[in-house]
């Protein structure tokens, strides 16, 4: 939409004081916007050459090929690109992203996902192993997120992922809702409660009302108690949160939650698999889970810290009335008696399989050396990171380590640990970064090669201030009320690109 010609022709006409307001803000902010978008094409430029490395080196093919290709020629591009991409990942040099990564963990899912590539759930009859793997991963699960501890039954669902598994969260308390007082239903939940929640929110039309958090980056309780009003469906806490990996007090939100008669979801989507054995090595874990009888609902990833192959999460309720509400059935279709637990219909059962292989090849014993070295390894760089005096370490996590800084531009900081090969997750409000320590930081090196790195990175960047490029101007520009609507535009150009050949 043209607003220039909005203001000039109907607002003008309609109310010429208030046309003739926006109109002269419009133009002050004109030569800001026009600045940063073509500040833009230079960094969707940037973005263009680090996505498509490949469109000069290898064919494209804009239609199939007419006669298909040798199978052996194209398992081999395959694994060449695979290999190549290791170097991100395989090192430690990446945020979260791989979990596990070890060769012969990924070898063995690798085995399983080759047995089971043609399963599909939705034909139970045809596939009853892949109802055995997911019913036994729910109960799994269930059973490390204090199950065994309540009287109350708690079920769930495999789905794809935690943005899946809060999606259908979200819905159920949607629908239950569905039919009472409720005009227009609300979730509330700490502004650093993962961005699916707003992705449940804007799919499935609920009001999302955001608590802020303390200086310990924590939910706040009189805030959410405040919040909370009679179109409340679901109160959300994280355990940990993704930005800076500190966990909500869940046993006041969900005590709150129960006393107004509403929903209280965990999203333990990072920590479900970290937070138990974190707890039976020592470590100061509040209570989060299905023992605390206000939490009627918790997500939980498998392909994260469950150390699954990527493809699978776990949405888990107090009680089947409850989980109802997210299924879907239809009895007059004329393709058949159908039903569907989750969003998607057929589904990739091998996933589930290889959450299923994971969990039981690891065990209990697995879970705890590999949560025991992820802290260990974690709470090192969380020390040496508070060496920095340029850094500051914001909350007290176990295994994300969040910082940002008062002295230096942290973006640029990202940039020049990026030139170095790191990936690191930038985040605002206010301006850091971290680093969700995962079993590929364990590694005898690793963490120092960090703390090193982030030193001269620091210091590159004291001596050359104002002089890194890539994404830091975008993610200092967002920070800005008129640029944000440039940024949210550059996201749906970088969107695009992705699809483009
Ligand atoms: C706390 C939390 N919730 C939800 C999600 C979303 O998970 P996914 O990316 O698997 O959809 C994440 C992802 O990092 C997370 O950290």
């Amino acid at each position: 939409m043209d607003l220039e010609k909005v203001l000039s022709g109907p607002l003008r006409r309609m109310n010429p004081r208030l046309a003739g307001w926006a109109y002269s803000g419009l133009r002050r902010v004109a030569p800001i916007r026009r600045r940063l978008e073509a500040e833009f094409e230079g960094v969707v430029a940037g973005m263009e050459e680090a996505v498509k490395p490949y469109r000069e080196e290898l064919t494209t093919y804009r239609r199939m090929p007419g006669i298909g290709l040798d199978r052996a020629e194209v398992l081999s591009l395959m694994k060449d690109l695979a290999d190549r991409e290791e170097a991100g990942w395989k090192d430690g040099f990446a945020s979260g992203a791989v979990y596990h990564g070890q060769d012969d963990h990924v070898a063995f899912l690798s085995k399983v996902i080759e047995a089971h590539s043609q399963v599909n759930p939705l034909h139970a009859d045809l596939w009853p192993s892949a109802i055995k793997f997911e019913a036994e991963v729910v109960a799994m699960t269930s059973s490390m997120l204090g199950a065994g501890e309540t009287a109350d039954e708690i079920v769930g669902t495999v789905t794809s992922g935690g943005t899946e598994s809060i999606l259908l969260a979200v819905k159920t308390y949607r629908d239950r809702a569905a039919g009472k007082r409720t005009k227009r239903p609300e979730i509330v939940a700490p502004v650093t409660a993962h961005v699916a929640f707003d992705k449940a929110a804007h799919y499935f039309g609920l009001k999302m009302v955001k608590v802020p958090v303390d200086e310990t980056f924590r939910a706040d309780v009189a805030a959410t108690a405040g919040a909370v009003n009679r179109n409340t469906v679901v109160v959300v806490g994280s355990a940990p949160s993704f930005p800076h990996g500190t966990i909500d007090p869940i046993t006041e939100l969900s005590t709150l939650a129960a006393e107004r008669g509403v929903g209280f979801h965990t999203d333990a989507c990072l920590g479900g698999f970290v937070l138990p054995w974190a707890d039976k090595l020592g470590y100061p874990v509040p209570p989060f889970d299905f023992r605390l009888p206000g939490v009627t609902s918790m997500s939980a990833d498998t392909h994260k810290y469950g150390y699954a192959a990527k493809g699978t999460s776990v949405v888990m309720y107090r009680g089947r009335e409850l989980r109802r509400h997210q299924y879907f059935t239809a009895s007059d279709w004329p393709g058949g008696l159908y039903f569907s637990p989750t969003l998607a219909g057929s589904r990739p059962g091998a996933l589930s399989a290889a959450a299923w292989a994971a969990m039981v090849s690891m065990g209990e014993d697995g879970y705890l050396d590999a949560t025991a070295g992820i802290l260990e390894t974690a709470a090192e760089i969380r020390s040496g990171v508070e060496t920095v005096p340029e850094l500051n370490v914001l909350g007290d996590s176990l295994f994300v380590i969040a910082f940002g800084s008062e002295a230096v531009d942290i973006y640029q900081v990202m940039q020049r640990m990026s030139e170095r090969g790191w990936s690191l997750t930038g985040l605002h409000h206010p301006p850091a970064l971290h680093l969700a320590v995962t079993l590929r930081h364990t590694a005898a090196g690793v963490a120092t090669r960090f703390l090193e790195d982030l030193q001269g990175s620091v210091d590159d960047v004291k001596a050359h201030p104002g002089e890194a490029g890539g994404v830091a101007p975008v993610y200092g520009m967002a920070a800005t009320v008129p640029a944000r609507a440039v940024v949210d535009d550059l996201l749906e150009r970088y969107v695009d690109l992705l699809f483009e050949v």
